[in-house]
């Protein structure tokens, strides 16, 4: 059984007091269990959040790392020190991270695999421009981006982390794609990890949809048999909006 994840992304938006002010708001809100609640935020707010979600329900992810620990890597997190300041998951290989400031796949894998390494929980994120949609593209460059990021990480590693299907026509643009667009890639990305690896790795993967997930259409994306979850740019920033997306269940 996959533990569903709804995992907000703040990008650069929010700064700790507002980012103390969401955790106020969320507080008792969150369900105990049956869904991990994550909330991915800019750097600059993770130990307040931290600090401020110890006891609750409510993990935190960051939104980029470096692929070393330390060293002259002027302006870079460390993904040792966010482990040990007690952040869980960092999403790596965003639309938007690989678009303006130039992430290749090598660069994700490196990423991924010091992620792992420092006992963080990577959320690798693919997904295909609307032209590559258009040109029956999708599968090929989205299941392409799995593999590169995967390169050279177990079976047992790979269980355990989660992937982000995004296509990019859909972020922050209002045109989720359709439940049934979203399984279909995700079921691909699935039986890529089953050839990649075996049936019981791409049974426990856990693989988010990501797009301008909603309140409203959260419940239909997670009635498909493959959608673990869902990775939230713009609806994550409210903390009602963020209630009830956790709480999709009730
Ligand atoms: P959105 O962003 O929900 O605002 O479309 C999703 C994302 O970029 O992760």
């Amino acid at each position: 059984m996959r533990t569903p994840i709804i995992a907000g992304n703040w990008k650069l938006n929010k700064n700790p007091k507002e980012a103390q002010e969401f955790l106020n708001a969320i507080e008792g809100k969150l369900p105990e269990s049956g869904v991990e609640a994550v909330i991915g935020a800019p750097a600059v707010d993770l130990y307040t959040l931290v600090e401020g979600s110890k006891n609750t329900p409510l993990k935190i992810s960051a939104e980029n790392s470096y692929f070393e620990d330390e060293g002259a890597f002027t302006g870079e997190n460390s993904p040792k020190v966010l482990a040990e300041m007690g952040v869980e998951y960092v999403i790596i290989g965003h639309s938007e991270r690989r678009e303006y400031f130039h992430e290749t796949d090598e660069d994700i894998n490196k990423k991924a695999v010091k992620i792992i390494a420092n006992g963080l929980t990577p959320i690798v994120c693919c997904g295909e421009t609307l032209e590559q949609r258009e040109a029956n593209e999708t599968e090929g460059f989205v299941t392409g981006q799995i593999e590169a990021a995967l390169k050279g990480i177990s079976a047992a590693d790979v269980a355990n982390l989660v992937i982000a299907y995004e296509p990019i026509w859909a972020i922050g643009t209002g045109k989720t794609a359709t439940s049934d667009q979203a399984q279909e890639v995700v079921h691909v990305i699935r039986e890529k990890v089953a050839s990649l690896y075996d049936a019981d790795t791409a049974d426990k993967v856990r693989i988010l949809y990501g797009g301008s997930v909603k309140p409203e259409s959260i419940k239909e994306l997670m009635s498909k048999e493959d959608i673990d979850g869902g990775l939230v740019g713009g609806a994550s920033l409210d903390p009602e909006s963020f209630i009830a997306l956790v709480n999709y269940q009730k």
